[in-house]
């Protein structure tokens, strides 16, 4: 029988093959059980819900020479301070209604979607709403009549959803939210509304 060379047997290749295999599988419950507790809300980049309770801006962070979410001081959302489950059956419901009236076909949440529309990601810091004084009940009014106004100059309309007063301010506190998510510098060079006054 002539002598096999090590690395030219089949065993040794069978054994390479179980035992990447199974390392490969291990690396992966690791990767998932780490990237559920930064998604999470209330976990390392996702915000408890009851951040609507709070101003968010979105600022240049030097160490990691990207744009950050920074939550400052209490500023809620229409006035009104929410218990954290408060906040999460609104937020919830709003996300219900984004799914419920498909805004991705349209638009990108968290870069996810359709490109036909601007991403929705940090809409509630988009400039376009003016001023932040006015910016609540600006964004009500345009969800629920959008297709009166143009409004950031992208020459496309979006369609009336008949989105009724209640899912608006579900659908602005679950924006609100998201705009606290803290998805890496995305998207990059955004210029958020002013609201140091
Ligand atoms: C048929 C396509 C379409 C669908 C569906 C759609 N939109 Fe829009 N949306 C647009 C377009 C186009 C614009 C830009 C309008 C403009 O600039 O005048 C827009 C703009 C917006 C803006 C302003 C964005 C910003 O940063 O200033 C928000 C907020 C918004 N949409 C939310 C939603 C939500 C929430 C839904 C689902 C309930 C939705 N849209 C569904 C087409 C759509």
């Amino acid at each position: 029988m002539s002598k096999e060379i090590w690395w030219a047997s089949e065993s040794f290749w069978r054994k390479n093959a179980i035992w990447i295999t199974a390392g490969s599988f291990l690396v992966l419950i690791f990767l998932t059980f780490d990237t559920v507790s930064q998604i999470t809300a209330g976990g390392k980049r996702v915000p408890g819900y009851s951040v609507i309770n709070h101003r968010i801006t979105y600022e240049f962070d030097e160490s990691r020479n990207m744009q950050v979410p920074v939550i400052g001081v209490e500023e809620p959302l229409f006035g009104q301070k929410l218990t954290e489950e408060e906040a999460q059956a609104l937020v919830t419901r709003g996300k219900l209604t984004t799914q419920a009236k498909n805004c991705m076909n349209c638009h990108t949440l968290l870069g996810n979607g359709a490109y036909y529309a601007p991403d929705l990601t940090k809409s509630w810091l988009d400039q376009s709403w003016g001023s932040k004084d006015i910016r609540e009940q600006e964004m009500v009014d345009f969800l629920m009549n959008p297709q009166d106004r143009l409004h950031n100059g992208l020459g496309r309309r979006m369609p009336n959803l008949n989105i009724t007063e209640e899912e608006a301010r579900a659908t602005i506190a679950f924006l609100k939210w998201m705009s606290s998510i803290d998805t890496n510098g995305f998207p990059a060079n955004f210029v958020s509304i002013d609201q140091e006054n």
